[in-house]
């Protein structure tokens, strides 16, 4: 069975978001509320799960993998898991292995990563100032992250950084990180911040930092040429001439980007959420555990979840009140 996976839109689904834990060393304020109940252990997909998981989807036309969490790396023995998934680069079945990581592990895996595989990563990190850091990830260190950021690109991983847009926060850090970036040869990609968890709505507004004011503000000190290039995600890039260096805007709210959409996402659970922006979802697990010995039903599974993938997410701060926000939290499907 290897037709391909296309949604009800034509949409050929090549890229699988797998999400290998609830948990998190920080608590981003966007993201996870400051004290959180994590899942028993027995609820989440195990090692060989994952496998088989991810296994199926790569044998359904998925070309691009890429873990999330939570934060990946806390995750017991996760390299395991990277270290099985290569062996679909080597049959060239699977075009690329990544993750998105918040940085903090990094000192201690990057060699490892790149063992396994991995060429490229994604970091969040929205601020370059050791206060404010702290504020916004509540218990995160700035210095554990710069020293993996440093690890990361001496084992040669190319590092794409991500910043969260928040206005009155790194606003006043625009050319800061731009240079950050710059200096260190890492691209930077910019996201509006999404209307998730159970923040007051008010309160996300006044953080909403639209990419369209970013983008004026940029063009103020830098000449910004359109790329038509993409990453295979959902970011459109621009190129600053005077650096060289590549921006990346993901605008679901300025800029719906949905109608390229490529990707389905999968909780540690096994819960398989068609859109970031949505509830529609299936239950994977089931089919997987009731079926030790046999994909097929997790195939059919599969299939029948991406028939039902909607068209779009529906965020909307125009809206103004809380039906335009949805109370499940970003760590629950990786963002
Ligand atoms: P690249 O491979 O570098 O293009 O990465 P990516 O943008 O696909 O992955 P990354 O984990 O860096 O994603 C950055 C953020 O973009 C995610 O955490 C989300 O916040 C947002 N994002 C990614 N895909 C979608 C999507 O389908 N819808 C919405 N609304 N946001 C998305
Ligand atoms: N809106 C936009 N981006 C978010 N992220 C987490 N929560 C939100 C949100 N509410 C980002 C993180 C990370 C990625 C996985 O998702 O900063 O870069
Ligand atoms: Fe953790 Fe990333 Fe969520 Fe921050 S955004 S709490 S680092 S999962």
């Amino acid at each position: 069975e290897t037709r391909p996976l296309i949604d009800p839109f034509q949409r050929p689904i090549t890229y699988l978001r797998l999400s290998v834990t609830d948990r998190c060393d920080f608590r981003c304020s966007y993201c996870m509320a400051e004290e959180m109940t994590f899942l028993p252990k027995k609820e989440l997909l195990s090692l060989e799960e994952l496998d088989r998981m991810a296994t199926a989807f790569i044998g359904l036309g998925v070309r691009k993998l890429r873990v999330t969490g939570g934060e990946p790396l806390v995750r017991k023995d996760i390299l395991t898991f990277f270290r099985a998934m290569s062996r679909h680069l080597d049959s060239g079945a699977l075009d690329e292995l990544t993750l998105t990581t918040n940085g903090s592990q990094l000192a201690r895996f990057a060699g490892d990563l790149v063992e396994a595989g991995v060429r490229r990563i994604n970091v969040s990190l929205d601020t370059l100032d050791a206060d404010k850091f702290h504020e916004i990830t509540r218990r995160g260190s700035l210095a554990k992250v710069m020293a993996g950021l440093d690890a990361a690109q001496e084992a040669g991983l190319r590092v794409k950084l991500n910043a969260v847009a928040l206005k009155n926060f790194n606003e006043s850090e625009l050319f800061a990180l731009t240079e950050f970036c710059a200096a260190r040869d890492m691209d930077l990609t910019w996201i509006e911040v999404m209307p998730m968890g159970e923040m007051e709505a008010e309160t996300r507004l006044d953080q909403y930092w639209p990419l369209t004011d970013l983008r004026e503000k940029l063009a103020t000190r830098y000449t910004l040429t359109p790329l038509t290039e993409r990453s295979g995600g959902p970011a459109r890039y621009m190129r600053l001439e005077e650096t060289g260096q590549k921006i990346g805007f993901i605008t679901p709210l300025t800029h719906n980007f949905c109608e390229s959409c490529n990707r389905v996402r999968m909780t540690c659970t096994g819960e398989l959420y068609m859109c970031l922006g949505q509830e529609d979802r299936a239950d994977l697990r089931a089919p997987l555990r009731d079926h030790p010995d046999d994909d097929a039903a997790l195939i059919a599974a599969i299939r029948d979840a991406i028939s039902h993938k909607p068209e779009g997410h529906d965020f909307d701060y125009s809206r103004q009140r809380a039906d335009g926000q949805m109370s499940r939290h970003m760590s629950h499907t990786g963002g």
